[in-house]
């Protein structure tokens, strides 16, 4: 059956009550829905394992925020796959947007470290999505082509087999601003057919929308028939409008 899929990226915020409170309410809570949902929690890299002790029993996945291109060696301050599998992760977000702003990331490193997680047999979620300017030029398309045509250039064709999509437009990530559903509709559908072309072999693209969800305009999301999942910033720091979110998916899918 297919899933909602439903990432909580924490970016840099929690601490160990946080933690704690997190997953004693969802332990109490959670595994009513998660026969429709599958959930992942991508936590700051120095509790990692400790969220993965928390979900390890509860069919929850843990997600990292990050991950360097070399497996081992002099790279101060850096995170190999490695670890990250030794540890339980199964997903890696890469490229978001703050990565790409903040850390210098470019379409030809982001595309190295999807490279590097598939070999490992990890799964990327690959963000993509479009300046506030991007889009009043009506360039959003244009965008995202380019961004997927560089993870093709470098994998080949078949580089979307096993990946998952977050479409977050820039101007909405944490901006209370959320993107029209309709509008994140055609681009999820553009997406998933530009993949298509590209790898007719390739079966249930999953492409989530990530930017300003929140429990007043979730439903509207899940019910766009190519929005597959939901990538949760803000709100999924607090365990109960996270779990509101978790609830709404399962009431609707
Ligand atoms: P917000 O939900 O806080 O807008 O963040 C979205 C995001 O960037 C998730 O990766």
């Amino acid at each position: 059956m297919k899933k909602f899929f439903i990432v909580a990226n924490w970016k840099l915020n929690g601490n160990i009550n946080m933690i704690s409170s997190f997953f004693e309410y969802f332990q109490l809570y959670a595994l009513n829905y998660l026969e429709k949902n599958t959930i992942v929690i991508a936590p700051p890299t120095v509790y990692l394992e400790r969220v993965y002790k928390k979900i390890k029993k509860m069919n929850i996945f843990l997600g990292a925020q990050n991950v360097d291109i070399h497996l081992t060696g002099p790279f101060t301050g850096e995170t190999s796959i490695l670890m990250l599998e030794e540890i339980g992760a199964k997903y890696v977000i890469v490229g978001h947007s703050e990565r790409r702003l903040w850390h210098n990331e470019t379409d030809d490193l982001v595309a190295e470290k999807i490279c590097l997680i598939k070999k490992l047999n990890l799964t990327p979620i690959l963000c993509v999505g479009e300046t506030k300017i991007d889009k009043d030029n009506g360039n959003t398309k244009k965008i995202i082509k380019n961004q997927l045509d560089c993870i093709l250039k470098k994998l080949g064709k078949l580089a979307f087999q096993n990946i998952i999509i977050a479409y977050e437009p820039i101007w909405a990530i944490g901006t209370g601003i959320s993107a029209n559903p309709k509008d994140v509709q055609l681009i999820h559908e553009f997406i998933k057919n530009y993949i298509k072309k590209n790898d007719s072999s390739i079966k249930n693209i999953i492409v989530q929308y990530g930017g300003s969800v929140n429990i007043k305009n979730v439903k509207s999301f899940i019910i766009q028939p190519d929005i597959d999942g939901l990538l949760i910033g803000n709100a999924s720091l607090n365990a109960e409008i996270f779990l509101k979110i978790v609830k709404t998916s399962h009431d609707i899918f």
